[in-house]
C-alpha cells in the first residue's frame, strides 16, 4: 500500500489515510510518499511499517544510529531536530484538543535541549543473559537489542554500557539481573545492581561479590541532591534549571506542597519561596533521600511524607495546612490576609509531577477539595496530562501558561509545565 504522511500522532507514529483506512506508521516523517506493509489491525486504525521510501519528506534525516529501527529507543532520528520539536508541539496540542476538550489552546512555547545527542546522564539497560545481549528492548517486543554504542547517552554512561559489555563477555555480570540502571553524579556515578568496577572484578560470579549501589551527589541550579540509581532522577540535567525556574514561576508565599516529590528536585527551590513545605512522595529510598536533601541545604521549613499521594491527601493534607497556617499576630494587614487564608486551609501553590500513568482520579479528586491558588502540573506524558487537565478544568480551574521542554531529543518524548489559576 502506498501512503502519504500527513502528520504525527501522540506515541511518535506517522497518520496517513489510504484505500479507506486510517493508517499509523512507525519512524515516518510528516510529507513522506512511502510504499507500507500493514502489520496489524485494531478497530478500523492498521499499523503499518515502511517497505520502501518512495518519496523522502524534506523533514527526513538519515538516522545516524545503526540500531534505528530495531532498538526501541529513538523513534524520531529519521526528523530533522526542528521538525521533532514541532512534532512535540502539535502532540501536546492534539493531546489537549481531543482528550482534554480545550478548545483554546494557548501558545506553546518549546525549549530545545542544549544537546540534541549525548544528553543521558541516567539509563537502563535490559540484560539477557542466556543470549549474552545487553541493551535496550526492540520496539514493540520484550527481545534485547545489543547495543554496544547509544548516541543518545552521556559519555560517561557510555563507558559504563561498555564496561558492563566487557563484563558480560568474561562472563562476570550478576547472571540473575533482569537490567542495570545507572545515573552519573558530579563526581562519579551509581549503578544498579552494584557490579565491580573492570580493575576489581576478578574473582565476582556470585550475588555475594556484588558492590552496593553508591550513593551520589548531583547539584543543580545551586542545590546539591543525594540519590542512587534506584531512585528516580531526571534523565536529561542540561534543561533541569529552566524547568524548575518555569515550574516555580514568580510562585512564593506560605504553604506549597510538591506532589511525587522524588528526592525532592523541586522541594528544595520551593521552601527557599515558601514559609511550609510538604513533598509527598511514595518510594521509600527516594523519600528518605528528599528528606536528607532538605537537611543538608540547611531547610528546616520542609518535610517529606513516605506516603502514596492519594493517602496522603484523603487523610493528612487537610491536618498540615492547619498545623502550617499561623495566624500571627494579627498586627498588621498582612497578618490579617494570613489569618483569613489560615481560616480558608487553602494551599498557595501546589505541584505535581507524576509518572507517565498521570494522576489517578481519587488525586484529583484530593487536589480539588484543596483549592490551591495555584496549581503546576509537570508531567512527562500529553495524553495523561490532557485528561487530567480536563477535570481540574471542570474543577474550576483555566489554564495560565504552557510550556515544553525537549528533554528527550530524538524520541517522541516530551515534558510539558502547565501553570493553572484557580476561579474561587
Ligand atoms: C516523574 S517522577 C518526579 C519526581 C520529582 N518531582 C523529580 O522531578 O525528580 C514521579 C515520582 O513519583 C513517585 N510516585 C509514583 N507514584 C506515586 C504515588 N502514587 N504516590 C506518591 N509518589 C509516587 C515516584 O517514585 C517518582 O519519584
Amino acid at each position: 500500500m502506498e501512503v502519504t504522511i500527513e502528520r504525527i500522532l501522540p506515541g511518535g507514529l506517522g497518520l496517513a489515510h489510504a484505500e479507506g483506512r486510517t493508517v499509523m506508521v512507525a519512524l515516518a516523517a510528516p510529507g513522506d510518499r512511502l510504499r507500507v506493509r500493514i502489520d496489524r489491525v485494531k478497530g478500523n486504525v492498521s499499523f503499518a511499517l515502511i517497505e520502501e521510501i518512495i518519496t523522502p519528506s524534506p523533514n527526513r534525516v538519515e538516522p545516524p544510529c545503526p540500531y534505528f529501527g530495531r532498538c526501541g529507543g529513538c523513534d524520531f532520528q529519521q526528523l530533522t531536530y526542528q521538525r521533532q520539536l514541532d512534532a512535540k508541539v502539535e502532540i501536546i496540542k492534539d493531546c489537549l484538543r481531543r482528550l482534554g476538550s480545550i478548545e483554546n489552546v494557548p501558545e506553546i512555547q518549546i525549549t530545545p535541549a542544549p544537546n540534541a545527542w549525548h544528553y543521558r546522564s541516567r539509563a537502563q539497560w535490559q540484560y539477557d543473559a542466556i543470549r549474552q545481549r545487553l541493551g535496550y528492548f526492540e520496539s514493540g517486543s520484550r527481545r534485547v537489542c545489543d547495543v554496544a554504542e547509544c548516541a543518545v547517552l552521556a559519555s560517561e554512561l557510555q563507558q559504563t554500557l561498555e564496561n558492563l559489555r566487557e563484563q558480560m563477555q568474561n562472563g562476570s555480570l550478576p547472571e540473575d539481573a533482569l537490567d542495570f540502571r545507572a545515573v552519573v553524579g558530579d563526581e562519579g556515578l551509581s549503578i544498579s545492581p552494584g557490579v565491580r568496577s573492570p580493575t576489581v572484578r576478578e574473582g565476582v560470579d556470585s550475588i555475594e561479590d556484588r558492590e552496593e549501589i553508591r550513593d551520589i551527589a548531583r547539584t543543580i541550579h545551586g542545590e546539591t541532591y543525594l540519590l542512587n540509581a534506584e531512585s528516580f532522577f531526571q534523565a536529561n540535567v542540561d534543561l533541569l534549571p529552566e524547568l524548575i525556574d518555569t515550574a516555580l514561576g514568580d510562585a512564593g508565599g506560605d504553604t506549597a506542597i510538591d506532589l511525587y516529590c522524588g528526592v525532592g528536585l523541586f522541594t528544595l527551590p520551593l521552601a527557599r519561596r515558601f514559609t511550609r513545605v510538604v513533598g509527598i512522595e511514595a518510594d521509600e529510598a527516594a523519600a528518605n533521600f528528599a528528606r536528607e536533601n532538605v537537611v543538608n541545604a540547611g531547610l528546616s521549613n520542609a518535610e517529606v511524607a513516605n506516603r502514596n499521594v492519594s493517602d496522603w491527601l484523603e487523610q493528612n493534607a487537610v491536618a498540615w495546612l492547619a498545623e502550617n497556617m499561623e495566624c500571627g499576630d494579627m498586627s498588621s494587614l498582612s497578618d490579617l490576609r494570613r489569618a483569613g487564608a489560615a481560616l480558608q486551609r487553602r494551599p498557595d501553590f501546589l505541584l505535581l509531577d507524576p509518572p507517565r500513568t498521570g494522576a489517578e482520579s481519587r488525586v484529583i479528586a484530593g487536589i480539588l477539595n484543596l483549592q490551591s491558588r495555584h496549581i503546576t502540573y509537570v508531567s512527562c506524558d500529553p495524553a495523561t496530562l490532557a485528561r487530567d487537565l480536563k477535570k481540574l478544568i471542570a474543577g474550576g480551574y483555566h489554564l495560565d501558561t504552557i510550556t515544553a521542554f525537549d528533554m528527550f531529543p530524538q524520541t517522541h518524548h516530551v515534558e510539558t509545565v502547565v501553570h493553572l489559576l484557580c476561579e474561587f
